[in-house]
């Protein structure tokens, strides 16, 4: 159960490893916990045995992951400081002079002064890249269960888009996606979806609101995605609300050209930055190049932000089994907004790109 972190204390020289629930702890223990104001964190150490701190109302559920390691837990009226000393107590190797990766991604602030009072003279350091690659080649199953995310978040997607009628407020319509995802099998959110119009759309993370209703000419940029067994799908299409202005058909068609660019770039041995490169290359050499923001996309898994990161500067290059996404989009703000995101793996030859929603120019309402 703990191979994946013991490769990585003896990948990174580090003395001891701190995972607390989120992507990682998921992938080791194939189990998630929420992330609240009770800490919950899992020590491992290169010799010896782990140690678990544990909110006691989590005790059932912990027990469950069959955690090999001794186990202090705490509950609310006695707080946590005493179960964290007790977890230092039993791990003397790691108090003094000892090199400490937790995930600084993830880790809160006050778990981390709490270890730190609890593991006196230990430096602690952040290892999250480090943790993180047990996560970046997928296996066979995982690929499968994001392929299912994806195919019922997409079925959702054209459910919802035969609903939609001039008039209807951007909430209404996520409301009806949020319906539709749960009806396709989803078992949770990737994240709040993203469901904007006109204006809205020019925001690359907006919210939708109740007081907007959309009006023939809008943007209807929908970013959303389910989960299933722990996969996030992560897709980006944009419509248009009845009719479109050619300025705004060149606008999506230049977005359009770069995600193409981008998928078919794409595969085994070229560097991010490289193919970061070619897809805005299309952005910055078309008439919109002032409404560029931001990179091509990210890997995509447990979740949904991950590495690698597709952006230049990053000279990771890409391997078979590599997931990430390709969303170029384009943002005139206060006037609209256009992405286009598709979900790729990458195979020995080239890559397969796991998402189909069709991505021609559509009128929707
Ligand atoms: N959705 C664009 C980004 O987060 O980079
Ligand atoms: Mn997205
Ligand atoms: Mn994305």
């Amino acid at each position: 159960m703990l191979s994946p972190l013991t490769q990585v204390l003896s990948r990174t020289g580090l003395d001891a490893l701190v995972l607390v629930p989120g992507a990682n702890f998921r992938r080791v223990f194939n189990k998630d916990f929420h992330q609240m104001e009770r800490p919950l964190a899992v020590i491992v150490p290169r010799a010896g045995e782990a140690v678990a701190v544990v909110p006691n109302l989590e005790m059932g559920s912990f027990q469950a992951i069959g955690f090999p390691g001794r186990v202090f837990d705490w509950r609310d009226e006695a707080g946590y400081q005493g179960a964290v000393m007790a977890a230092g107590e039993a791990l003397p190797q790691l108090r003094n002079g000892a090199r400490i990766g937790v995930e600084g991604q993830r880790m809160r602030v006050f778990d981390l002064l709490a270890l730190q009072k609890a593991f006196p003279g230990a430096a602690f350091m952040d290892a999250h890249a480090d943790i993180s690659r047990i996560r970046l080649h997928k296996t066979a199953d995982e690929i499968a269960r994001l392929r299912q995310a994806i195919r019922l978040s997409e079925a959702a997607l054209e459910a919802t888009l035969g609903e939609i009628k001039v008039g209807m407020t951007e909430t209404e319509i996520e409301s009806i996606l949020l319906r539709n995802l749960f009806a396709h099998g989803a078992d949770g959110l990737s994240f709040a979806p993203i469901v904007a119009a006109g204006d809205n759309a020019a925001k690359p993370h907006a919210h939708a609101r109740p007081g907007y209703r959309i009006k023939p000419g809008d943007a209807l940029l929908f970013d959303f995605g389910g989960t299933y067994q722990g996969f996030s799908a992560d897709i980006t299409r944009t419509f248009f609300v009845k009719e479109v202005s050619d300025y705004d058909r060149a606008f999506y068609d230049a977005v359009l050209r770069a995600n193409e660019t981008g998928r078919a770039a794409s595969r085994p041995g070229i560097a991010a930055s490289e193919l970061d490169d070619a897809v805005l290359n299309v952005l910055e050499r078309s008439q919109f190049a002032a409404f560029c923001r931001h990179k091509t996309g990210h890997g995509l898994g447990l979740d949904v932000h991950e590495a690698p990161q597709i952006m230049r500067g990053n000279d990771q290059r890409l391997e078979p089994g590599m997931v990430f996404t390709i969303e170029p989009g384009l943002y005139r703000d206060g006037e609209a907004g256009v992405r286009i995101e598709d979900n790729v793996v990458v195979t020995e030859s080239g890559i397969e790109c796991l998402t189909s929603f069709p991505r021609a120019l559509r009128l929707v309402g």
